[in-house]
This record gives C-alpha cells, structure tokens and sequence, in this order.
C-alpha cells in the first residue's frame, strides 16, 4: 500500500521557503499520528526541512527513506537514488511525505491519499501539483476548526 499525505491551502499552497507556510497544531499532531511507526519516504528539500523542525530529535518514523538524484547520504535515512525503481520493487508499506517534486512523482503509484484541506489561503511559493482527484473516491472526511481532514482511495476501474 502507497499512501501519501499533505495539507494544503485553498490555492494548493503546500510551502514557503522549504517550510510549512502555516503552523495547525491538530494538522501537526494528525501527520504525527498517521505516519508513527511507518516507513516513509520524502525527497532531500523535504527531509532538510523536517530536520529543523525535529533539530536534534530524532525523526518518529520506522523507517526514513530519502531521495536524492545527487547520493547525499544521512545517518539516519535510507538513501533512495531511483524512486521509481524503488516504489516498483519496495514490499513495504510506504508513506509519501513531501515534498511538491516526490508527490509529483510518486501521485501515479498512489493508493491512498490524506489530504488536509487549510480553509483559507496563505502565502508561499511551493503549490501541489494538479492533478486528477476524480480517480479517487473520498472515503472519510473530519471537520476541526479550519481544517478538513480527508482520506481518499484509488477508484478500481
Ligand atoms: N504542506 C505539506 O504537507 C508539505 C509536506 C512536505 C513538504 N512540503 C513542502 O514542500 C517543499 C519541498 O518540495 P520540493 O519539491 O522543493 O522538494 P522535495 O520534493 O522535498 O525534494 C526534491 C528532491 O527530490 C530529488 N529527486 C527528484 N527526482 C528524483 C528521482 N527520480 N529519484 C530520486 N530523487 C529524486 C531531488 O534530488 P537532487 O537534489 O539530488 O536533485 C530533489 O532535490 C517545501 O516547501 C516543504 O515545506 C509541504
């Protein structure tokens, strides 16, 4: 099972300056729940990123894959070189985290999406790249405050 999960605002916002444009702590504390104790999988900038706001914690995941064209590697992550080749291949269940280029690439294998949906627009300059939400069905939906929590998963044809 691929899932992938993000929030973004009502322009599909998703980033400012490789961070988060915005600070939800119950979206914060929903990413935590949703991928604790799970393998995920996030490109370089999205790893750089989580590391300033983890500092010196270590990252709350199973396991941390990371991909880079480039083969920088980091003591704590599993360095993917191929994402492609590894999502074909991989027997684990993986959990897309970020960000726009890796959900770009990575939206074709997906079979479960948690989107939350930030109901106002903020500023940024990272947006998630469009694409078809109609070949997923929506299968839960929460409202909390300013924020939808929605799951999705691939429509079978
Ligand atoms: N709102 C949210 O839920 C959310 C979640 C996560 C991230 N974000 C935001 O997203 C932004 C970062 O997104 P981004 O697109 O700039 O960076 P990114 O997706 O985190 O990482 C991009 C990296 O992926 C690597 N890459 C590209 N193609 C690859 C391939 N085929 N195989 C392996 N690696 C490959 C590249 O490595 P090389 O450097 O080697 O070329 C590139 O540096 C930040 O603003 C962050 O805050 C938002």
């Amino acid at each position: 099972m691929i899932s992938m999960i993000w929030a973004m605002d009502e322009n599909w916002l998703i980033g400012k300056d490789n961070l988060l444009p915005w600070h939800y702590p119950k979206d914060l504390q929903y990413f935590k729940n949703m991928t604790k104790d799970q393998s995920v999988i996030m490109g370089d900038l999205t790893y750089k990123s989580l590391k300033t706001y983890y500092k010196t914690k270590p990252l709350p995941f199973k396991k941390v894959y990371v991909a880079n064209i480039l083969d920088v590697t980091y003591t704590d992550a599993i360095h993917v070189k191929d994402i492609f080749e590894f999502i074909k291949h991989t027997k684990e269940d993986i959990c897309v985290i970020g960000g726009k280029t890796i959900y770009q690439l990575m939206l074709p294998y997906a079979d479960r999406l948690y989107i939350t949906y930030v109901l106002k627009a903020h500023e940024g300059n990272v947006y998630f790249p469009k694409f078809n939400l109609s070949d997923f069905k929506l299968v839960s939906k929460k409202m909390e405050d300013q924020l939808i929590f929605a799951t999705y998963e691939r429509s079978k044809i």
